[in-house]
C-alpha cells in the first residue's frame, strides 16, 4: 500500500474511537447525575459498555498503528513531540477504564469507591484525547499535508 495511504489510517480510525468514546462519556455522566445527584436520568447500560469497549479497543490499537505508520512513512518513531507521549500516557488509563468497567458490569451492585474511580480515570482519559486531537490535527498540517 502506498506510504502516504497509511499514514491516514491512524487519524481516521482515531478520529471513529474518539466519537465512540465521547457518546460513551456523555452516557456515563448520565450515569453519574442518576448515582450520585439522584436525578431520574435513563442509562443505557449495555451500550456504554459496547461503545466504550470499541473506543478504548481501537484508542489502544490505534496508538501501535500509529508508531506503525511513522516509521513506515518517516523511517522514524518519537517525532510528533506532545502527540505521542500523550498517546504513550493514554494507554494505562485505557487498560484501567476497562478493568474496572468489566468488573462493574459483571458483578452489578452498590457501589461508591470503583464507579467513581473509573469515572475520574475516563474523565482524564477523554481530557488527553481532546489534546490528541489537536495536536493530531497539528500533526497532519505538518507532516502529512505538504
Ligand atoms: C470511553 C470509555 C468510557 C468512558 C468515558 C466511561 C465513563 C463512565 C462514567 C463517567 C461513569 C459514571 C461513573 C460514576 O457514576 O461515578 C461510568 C459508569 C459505568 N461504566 Fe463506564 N466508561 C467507559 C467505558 C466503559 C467500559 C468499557 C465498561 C465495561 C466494560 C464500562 C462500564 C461501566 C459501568 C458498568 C458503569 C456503571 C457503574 C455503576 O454505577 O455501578 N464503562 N462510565
Ligand atoms: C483523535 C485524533 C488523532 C489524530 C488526528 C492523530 C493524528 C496522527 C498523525 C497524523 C500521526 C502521524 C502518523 C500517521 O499518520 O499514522 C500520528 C501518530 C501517532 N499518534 Fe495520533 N492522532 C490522533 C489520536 C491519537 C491517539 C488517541 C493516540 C493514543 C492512543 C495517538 C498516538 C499516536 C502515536 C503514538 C503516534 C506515533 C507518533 C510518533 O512516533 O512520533 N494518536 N497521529
Amino acid at each position: 500500500m502506498d506510504s502516504r495511504l497509511i499514514m491516514w489510517i491512524h487519524p481516521f480510525i482515531q478520529v471513529v474511537a474518539t466519537l465512540a468514546g465521547f457518546v460513551a462519556m456523555y452516557w456515563g455522566v448520565r450515569r453519574f447525575q442518576m448515582v450520585h445527584l439522584k436525578q431520574k436520568v435513563p442509562f443505557p447500560w449495555k451500550q456504554h459498555v459496547r461503545l466504550g469497549s470499541f473506543a478504548l479497543c481501537i484508542w489502544t490499537l490505534g496508538l501501535g498503528i500509529g508508531l506503525l505508520a511513522a516509521h513506515q512513512g518517516w523511517g522514524s518513531i518519537m517525532v510528533t513531540d506532545i502527540h505521542y507521549m500523550v498517546g504513550f500516557a493514554v494507554a494505562p488509563l485505557c487498560v484501567t477504564a476497562y478493568i474496572t468497567g468489566t468488573i462493574m458490569d459483571k458483578r452489578k451492585k452498590k457501589r461508591t469507591v470503583l464507579n467513581v474511580v473509573h469515572g475520574v480515570n475516563n474523565l482524564l482519559l477523554c481530557l488527553l484525547i481532546c489534546v490528541q486531537v489537536v495536536t493530531g490535527v497539528w500533526v497532519i498540517k505538518v507532516f502529512l499535508i505538504y
